[in-house]
């Protein structure tokens, strides 16, 4: 039997893993009704810990993933959760306790030093005909996309078996998949390799370049013409480690730099942009924008001061929780005719948040439609996302949604009301988590005015733990 999880707020409440995969073949549907041409699948993906961490630390990023499918037809929805089986995970089920440690830097149960620690918990991606897990630092794990059963890693037909960001772009015009692995030549190495995957899944392109230094890049931005690489001083300094310091920590002594490139040319015409210290987890969204012959590139991104989450350099804990000081949502124009290497930053809108989402078939282009997670109410440990946000970015005009006292919020997946709908005219899916009956919901909203509230509110027959990110799959 398994020791009782630690008193940390990152294994507590939402927090805590569910134990159990079940199958719900034919949900409540408590509220509402389910609008007719919703057909599709959100999935989820979040770290579950199968057991408790090793020694007294653990990390939010470094939990087991388990992928939860609410499948929605006809009006009607089903329910199916299952972890990933990593490597990591069978080895960990079969010896019946945990090897591998949930904090970073952590020990590994003796035997158990050369076994892969992907987690595989952060994205769950549908591309090429093909279901994807992906934790950051490790090659994707294939998942049956009705079954969830676990096929095994994916390392492109062979063409190539680095890291793979959890944010891959899917370019909705091409159809092409555009992805980045950092530390692509080995732990602590500046290096990220640069990948594009044609619609069919078939990888076309692979190359490496060196960032300024090494770092956690968890996500980057791709336009039609365009791909934004963004570094961020979370670095990864191999010679601190080694002294005994945080692997991933805060140094804003580096400073912030953007590689920008031409998608149609080479990694080597990388053009580095500078500046202050900050952090992103997540764009919302950029474009190319061609004006009296000059190019620009503009990029809405989720900006916090520094980065949650991770101590400082010299080890000394960080005051920053994911949510003391809320990133706010920015732009940042890029003046790619400009003799200089700094860019303009303005304000988007003074509500921040985080897991900002678009609608999808505008990606990398012009767009008005932007959604959040927010928090509007008193912040309190451990209570996360409360307030589903939609803005108009045309405008700055917007709409929120708050589920009431008690229930919280994840992050939003917009899905269009049809292939031809004007851009975020749609439905909001989201799952929300209700204190009171430690039970989670999957929620629709209408994006006409989400705060309305839902038009459907389906009761699962668990609670899907805080995680990560999802996405929607058309049935059509
Ligand atoms: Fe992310």
């Amino acid at each position: 039997m398994s020791k009782p999880f630690p008193n940390n707020p990152l294994l507590q409440g939402n927090y805590a893993p569910v134990m159990a995969e079940c199958d719900a073949p034919d949900l409540v549907v408590a509220e509402g009704e389910l609008p007719a041409g919703l057909n599709g699948t959100l999935y989820r993906n979040g770290p579950n810990p199968m057991f408790p961490p090793l020694g007294n630390q653990h990390h939010w990023f470094l939990g087991e993933g388990m992928v939860h499918a609410i499948h929605v037809e006809d009006g009607k929805a089903s329910y199916r959760n299952r972890w990933v089986q990593t490597e990591g995970y069978k080895a960990q089920r079969e010896a019946g306790r945990r090897l591998i440690d949930t904090a970073f830097g952590g020990a590994r149960a003796p035997g158990a030093e050369e076994l892969s620690g992907n987690v595989a918990n952060t994205n769950i991606v549908w591309h090429g005909g093909r279901l994807m897990a992906i934790d950051e630092g490790n090659s994707p794990v294939s998942m049956d996309p009705v079954t969830l059963e676990t096929l095994g890693k994916w390392q492109f037909g062979g063409k190539y078996e680095g890291p793979m960001t959890a944010h891959p772009k899917i370019d909705p015009k091409t159809g092409e998949m555009l992805f980045f692995g950092y530390m692509a030549a080995g732990p602590g190495t500046p290096d990220i390799s640069y990948q594009v995957v044609d619609a069919s899944g078939r990888l076309t392109r692979s190359e490496m370049f060196q960032a300024p230094y090494a770092s956690m890049v968890h996500d980057f931005i791709t336009t039609d013409e365009h791909v934004i690489f963004p570094v961020f001083p979370a670095t990864i300094d191999v010679e601190r480690i080694m002294n005994g310091g945080p692997v991933i920590a805060w140094d804003p002594s580096v400073g912030t730099r953007i590689g920008i490139m031409a998608r149609n040319a080479s990694v080597d015409t990388i053009r580095w942009f500078e500046g202050d210290a900050c952090y992103v987890y997540h764009p919302m969204n950029a474009q190319t924008v061609h004006e009296g012959g000059k190019t620009k590139i503009l990029a809405d991104v989720m900006k916090y001061q520094r980065v949650p989450l991770f101590p400082n350099a010299d080890g000394s804990k960080a005051e920053l929780s994911f949510l003391d000081e809320p990133a706010m949502l920015v732009r940042w124009t890029f003046d790619l005719d400009g003799n200089t290497n700094s860019y303009k930053e303005e304000q988007i809108t003074d509500l921040g948040g985080e897991f900002p989402r678009l609608d999808e078939r505008f990606a990398g282009q012009g767009y008005r439609h932007g959604f959040y997670a927010a928090n509007t109410r008193p912040l309190s440990r451990g209570k996360p996302f409360d307030t589903l946000v939609h803005i108009d970015l045309a405008t700055g005009k917007r709409r929120a949604f708050d589920p009431g006292a008690g229930r919280y919020v994840i992050e939003p997946v917009f899905v269009p009301r049809s292939a031809s709908a004007p851009e975020g005219d749609g439905w909001l899916t989201t799952l929300v988590y209700d204190e009171a009956r430690n039970l989670s919901d999957f929620v629709v909203l209408d994006t006409g005015d989400i705060s309305k509230g839902p038009i459907a509110r389906v009761e699962l027959p668990t609670r899907v733990p805080f995680g990560f990110h999802g996405n929607w799959r058309s049935a059509a």
